[in-house]
């Protein structure tokens, strides 16, 4: 896949154990230090205060540096969830009266936000079919504020092309928002496509090995301000070791996940071939309804992906119990192979027919590709499969 690199002063792999960090000196620990204090002692009258729900302490700044700089973001906030990310990131840019326009297809908890808290906010939200010609536009109101999508889609990786959007959204002077957590900065980084702001769920593949839970908002300085305000009066800020064990992550994240876009492909294909799978969902794939899309705007297509067994729930069951190595866990984007079910997880609160009208009907899988020999994990699918 031909690499679009942006132009930046060193390799994102570079960036991932450098950016943000002084000059150092003889002396210096070359691993940042966990600085687990929420308080900070203060010249008395000075308004310098440090204190860890405002997001401004060592452990904190350090990260959100980092991250600014893999995204190309002037600024990056590290927030205690991914939801609290989204939640913050789209309340800063919204208020009561104002309209969003969100694609249908969202994670679960995003989904409930957006539906059942925000209208209780006074913001009104449209969803949209997003693969819709000119769905957009046929949606805006004089009060839209701001659009919002997540790509690749959780679960069934779908990817939305960024191009008419992004047009739109800078004609109006609103803004894009776009949630990058199955992508990763290794394999999509929005602001190099028109989006405004990029929100990751950084228990997943930022950090990658299943320890932490953290949300990242990444935007111009005055933007990320105002997320800042909304972090601090919702009490959405992370621990100092959290930032910790997310910086620690972020520095493998280049390898990791080459290596699992590498291993998803050859799975993708493999499970293409069986008999027991109905369908794999996979943006690597010549099949994948978005595959020229992903080819044109990505720059790896992922490590996760999603099957449907042609056995239906009962396959499922079935195949879920006799998994030896990959665990059947909820979460994803980590070292370790997990499967899930969205009927069970993300979307337990939709009814049967309703996941399957958004492509997710009983029997769908999702696996989220981990960092173990490809082999074993074939040969594992594969016992639990026939
Ligand atoms: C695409 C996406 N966005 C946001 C979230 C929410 O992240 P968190 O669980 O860290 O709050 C998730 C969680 O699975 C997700 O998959």
């Amino acid at each position: 896949m031909a690499s679009k690199k942006p132009a930046r002063a060193h390799a994102l792999a570079t960036l991932l154990l450098h950016a943000g960090a002084e000059a150092h000196a003889a002396g210096d620990p070359v691993v940042t230090p966990l600085v687990q204090s929420v308080n900070y002692v203060q010249d008395p009258g000075s308004d310098d205060l440090m204190y860890t729900r405002y997001g401004n302490t060592p452990n904190a700044m350090r990260v959100q540096k980092r991250i600014a700089a893999l995204e190309g973001a002037e600024e990056a906030l590290v927030l205690s969830s991914g939801m609290g990310a989204t939640a913050c990131g789209l309340l800063a840019l919204l208020r009561p009266g104002d309209h969003l326009l969100a694609s249908q297809f969202l994670y679960g908890g995003t989904h409930r936000l957006l539906t059942e808290e925000f209208p209780q906010m006074g913001i009104d939200v449209t969803l949209v079919e997003p693969f819709e010609p000119r769905a957009w536009r046929r949606r805006l109101r004089r009060e839209t504020r701001a659009i919002f999508i997540e790509s690749p889609v959780n679960p069934t990786c779908r990817v939305l092309d960024m191009r008419g959007v992004s047009l739109l959204t800078k004609e109006l002077g609103i803004a894009l928002v776009v949630d990058s957590t199955f992508a990763s900065p290794v394999n999509f980084r929005p602001l190099e496509h028109g989006a405004d702001v990029v929100i990751h769920s950084a228990t997943k593949y930022l950090n990658g090995h299943h320890d932490v839970l953290g949300g990242v908002v990444c935007g111009t300085a005055p933007y990320i301000d105002e997320v800042r305000q909304k972090e601090i009066v919702w009490g959405q800020t992370p621990d100092p070791f959290a930032c910790w064990l997310l910086e620690r992550g972020l520095k493998t994240l280049d390898v990791r996940v080459k290596r699992q876009n590498e291993s998803a492909q050859v799975i993708a294909e493999w499970l293409e071939g069986r008999k027991e799978v109905r369908r794999c969902h996979y943006p690597g794939l010549p099949s994948h309804s978005d595959h020229a899309i992903a080819v044109d705007q990505l720059d790896g297509f992922g490590g996760m992906l999603s099957f449907e067994l042609a056995g239906g729930a009962r396959a499922a069951d079935r195949f879920a119990k006799r998994l030896k190595m990959v665990r059947y866990a909820a979460s994803l984007g980590g070292v370790d192979s997990l499967v899930s079910e969205p009927r069970f997880s993300s979307h337990a609160r939709l009814t049967s027919d309703e996941r399957a009208r958004i492509g997710i009907p009983d029997g769908f899988i999702r696996f989220s590709v981990g960092l173990e020999d490809v082999n074993d994990i074939i040969a594992d699918l594969e016992q639990a499969l026939r």
